[in-house]
């Protein structure tokens, strides 16, 4: 069981492991059905690969983009990782949730919202219940205190937050170990939304656990590859992609060709992701090409 989000932000509040704050932050779905689910140590081994051909190329690598970044502790952990390898570049990590609120809806009654008001998680009296359901509910009853709550304390957080009530809190949606992090910074972006001040700008760029074939359609996938590859700086710069499925990843690692016309494959895990021929056949910036 998750803890509740008023003890999970309360200043005071100190956690003692990070299974904590990943069980809190994966229980968490998103608007558009993502998860925010995470786990801090997940990606030691992708992270070893990357930075096995980071040093091998002896690659420059000093702007690092992370997008979808759920709590960010996977963030932190690869700014660790290449600090501890002697790249000393920023890590700007991004997610489209990272705005919450955290409402009182009636006493005792917390909801925790994103920006929007929709729901992530229901406090009722100090005990956490999911705004969204699982097929063991039919048999323990929630699936009807879901219900009620989704209906009644959901659409009353909902109101609170669209009208700008003083019971409605703003909470950040990310670690706290990523706050005021001095090497990592984290910023609300969305995939699909070209964003002018990351175009040209990232020698390395990670999508873990966003660009799935379950989560988005092919054609918002394509969109958002395009825009994954316009933020990139070019000839050499590497691209990682992957997905964790049952404790593995599935991944490829790509790189920018040094006549700027492909991306090339540098590395798969567990056979390359799943949409590694979507960015094969991404047309690349213009401008990259000699
Ligand atoms: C499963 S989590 C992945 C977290 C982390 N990368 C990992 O693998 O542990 C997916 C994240 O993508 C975020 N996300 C969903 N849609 C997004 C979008 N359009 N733009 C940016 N982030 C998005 C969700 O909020 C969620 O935090």
């Amino acid at each position: 069981m998750s803890i509740t989000a008023r003890r999970f932000f309360h200043p005071s509040y100190q956690s003692t492991s990070t299974d904590v704050e990943d069980k809190f932050f994966t229980d968490l779905r998103t608007r558009n059905a993502t998860f925010k689910r995470t786990a801090s140590d997940r990606f030691l081994d992708l992270d070893e690969l990357c930075l096995k051909c980071f040093t091998d190329a002896d690659a420059k690598i000093d702007q690092v983009l992370d997008i979808g970044i759920s709590s960010g502790a996977t963030t932190l952990a690869l700014s660790d990782k290449l600090r501890a390898a002697g790249y000393s570049g920023q890590v700007t990590g991004t997610d489209i949730a990272i705005e919450g609120r955290l409402v009182t809806a009636f006493p005792g009654v917390r909801v925790l919202t994103d920006e929007a008001g929709h729901p992530l998680q229901y406090d009722l009296m100090g005990r956490v219940v999911r705004p969204w359901g699982r097929r063991a509910d039919y048999a323990t009853g929630m699936v009807v205190v879901r219900a009620v709550a989704n209906a009644w304390i959901g659409g009353r957080a909902r109101r609170i937050v669209e009208q700008g009530g003083s019971n409605a809190d703003p909470v950040r949606l990310v670690s706290p170990r990523a706050n005021n992090h001095p090497h990592v910074r984290i910023e609300r972006n969305d995939i699909f939304e070209n964003t002018p001040a990351y175009r040209d700008r990232f020698n390395f760029v990670r999508a873990a656990n966003i660009l799935n074939r379950g989560y988005f359609a092919e054609d918002d996938l394509r969109r958002a590859i395009a825009n994954v590859l316009s933020y990139m700086t070019g000839p050499g710069a590497y691209l990682l992609i992957a997905r964790s499925n049952k404790g593995r990843h599935v991944g490829t690692l790509f790189q920018v060709s040094e006549d700027g016309r492909y991306m090339n494959v540098v590395d798969r895990t567990c056979g390359g992701s799943e949409v590694e021929w979507l960015v094969l056949e991404a047309t690349l910036p213009e401008q990259w090409a000699k």
